[in-house]
């Protein structure tokens, strides 16, 4: 395992420590999110460990029921116990853009359904500021797609509609829409930022996730960081 995936590994593993019996967990989308699966199901098998999760994507969804880890929805369970998801920037103060898998707006309905919510990742993703190296994902219904563009020109943002790779044309969420990539490089407030993108019609969800994460796991070379 190089070093990166023995990083995301440690931290799964850091987060795991959390999980406990009679819990509901929301689980998170993406590579990390893969080692949290792997290791909650051997704690399961070995302690016999109740629980129950609410999945952020297809993607977490297909594992969790390859992996025999049950299932339920929102609906049965609209209050969690934890949630742990990936993240692709994370500042110091725990403030984050997530999206880079397209899960974003899943994500953020799960995550923020959390009493605790918990970010593993590896030290790539520390940012000194967000929009350092990440545009920030943004779900749009298709109709608006041109609607929202025009109106990201406001912050300078340099936009790209995602494209799929297996597929032709736009990539298309689990929940039927397109992602728009913007580019804003010197992003001030981010919380302001959050909301004003929100309020833009056609937008669904976008990827910046400000005040919500309690803690991050973080693998580096010298073993985990916490981050509180
Ligand atoms: C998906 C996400 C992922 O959590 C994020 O992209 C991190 O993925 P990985 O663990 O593969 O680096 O936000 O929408």
């Amino acid at each position: 395992m190089n070093t990166r995936e023995s990083q995301k590994k440690m931290a799964a593993e850091a987060a795991v420590e959390h999980v406990q019996t009679d819990q509901v967990i929301g689980i998170g989308s993406g590579s990390t999110i893969e080692y949290f699966i792997q290791i909650l199901k051997e704690r399961i098998k070995l302690e016999g460990l109740k629980i129950v999760a609410v999945p952020t994507s297809y993607q977490s969804m297909l594992s969790l029921i390859k992996n025999e880890i049950p299932l339920t929805t929102l609906n049965e369970q609209p209050e969690l116990d934890l949630a742990v998801d990936g993240a692709d920037e994370i500042d110091s103060k725990l403030n984050l853009i997530k999206g880079g898998g397209g899960a974003l707006t899943q994500e953020k309905i799960v995550d923020s359904a959390a009493k605790k919510f918990i970010v593993i990742a590896d030290e790539s993703k520390l940012v000194n500021k967000l929009g350092e190296k990440m545009p920030i994902p943004i779900e749009v219904i298709p109709l608006s797609f041109k609607t929202v563009l025009k109106k990201l020109k406001r912050y300078n943002a340099i936009c790209t509609l995602r494209t799929a790779v297996k597929k032709m044309g736009p990539v298309i969420t689990d929940n039927g829409n397109f992602i728009i990539d913007a580019q804003i490089t010197d992003i001030k407030d981010p919380k302001q930022l959050e909301l004003e993108i929100n309020g833009i019609p056609g937008v669904v969800e976008n990827g910046l996730f400000v005040e919500m994460a309690d803690i991050a796991y973080i693998g580096t070379p010298q073993g985990v960081r916490k981050i509180i």
